[in-house]
């Protein structure tokens, strides 16, 4: 799964990933609940099972997944050189059980993996191809699946027209707080309001961020022939949502 990825084609640079490595702990609503949800939602993987993280990011999901599952193993990918750096020094405890790659998420260069996967998960990434893109990734991650595989999608959504100025004040509010808690300043807060980060506020088309209305996104799943579509978790314009292969 080692596919080419042309520099950057979709805006997400190696600035973005500093950034992101620095004020996620801030911007991102709930994330320890968030990765919680996403292990409760893999306790019963058969094992010893192998996952596949779509845009793994520093690997954080995968440090709490390989200590709370012990014979998982996680295939990790991602676009950023950054990123897989700090993934791989992060997990170099678990040895083989983590294994990096760099990739485009919208080629279809890494889809065809050769062996089926337990579960497919992706926190915070999709939402960086277009409505139809998403439409075929979600069927190519349905094929690379074994049955009664799981797909857990967790991510930016685009609010409908009534709930655009909820997320966006939500969202505010979310790093505002964080940002004293941690820091006992709102310095955080600051940074993330100057640069324009609160993205139902500020969403401009040609962006990196394209969310797709979560609705929309359940029927595309049902629509690439997943079963028990699911929703666990939402709060200022982000959710959790899976999705199973049948048996
Ligand atoms: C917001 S971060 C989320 C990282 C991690 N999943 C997490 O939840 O902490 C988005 C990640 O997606 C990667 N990414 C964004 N667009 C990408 C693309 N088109 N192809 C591959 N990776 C991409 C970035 O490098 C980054 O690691």
């Amino acid at each position: 799964m080692d596919a080419e990825r042309p520099d950057e084609p979709n805006g997400w640079s190696e600035e973005t990933s500093h950034d992101f490595i620095n004020y996620g702990r801030y911007i991102v609503p709930e994330r320890d609940t968030q990765m919680q949800i996403i292990c409760s939602l893999l306790s019963d993987l058969d094992s010893p099972g192998i996952i596949l993280d779509l845009c793994c990011g520093e690997g954080l999901l995968e440090e709490i997944l390989m200590d709370k599952f012990p014979t998982i193993s996680i295939q990790g990918l991602d676009g950023s050189d950054e990123m897989l750096q700090k993934a791989s020094q992060r997990l170099s405890r678990f040895g083989e059980r983590f294994r990096g790659g760099k990739f485009e998420l919208s080629s279809p260069a890494w889809r065809k993996p050769g062996h089926p996967f337990n579960a497919v998960v992706s926190s915070l990434a999709i939402h960086h191809l277009l409505g139809p893109q998403k439409q075929a990734l979600f069927m190519d991650v349905k094929q690379m699946l074994k049955p009664n595989g799981i797909f857990i999608i967790a991510d930016v959504i685009e609010p409908g027209p009534m709930g655009k100025e909820l997320a966006a004040v939500t969202l505010d509010e979310i790093v505002r707080k964080r940002s004293f808690e941690l820091d006992g300043n709102s310095s955080a807060f600051d940074f993330f309001k100057r640069e324009g980060w609160n993205i139902f506020r500020y969403l401009d088309p040609e962006d990196i961020d394209k969310p797709s209305p979560l609705f929309d996104q359940l029927k595309w799943l049902e629509q690439a022939g997943f079963v028990e579509i699911d929703v666990h978790w939402i709060l200022a314009g982000h959710a959790i949502f899976s999705a199973r292969k049948a048996k």
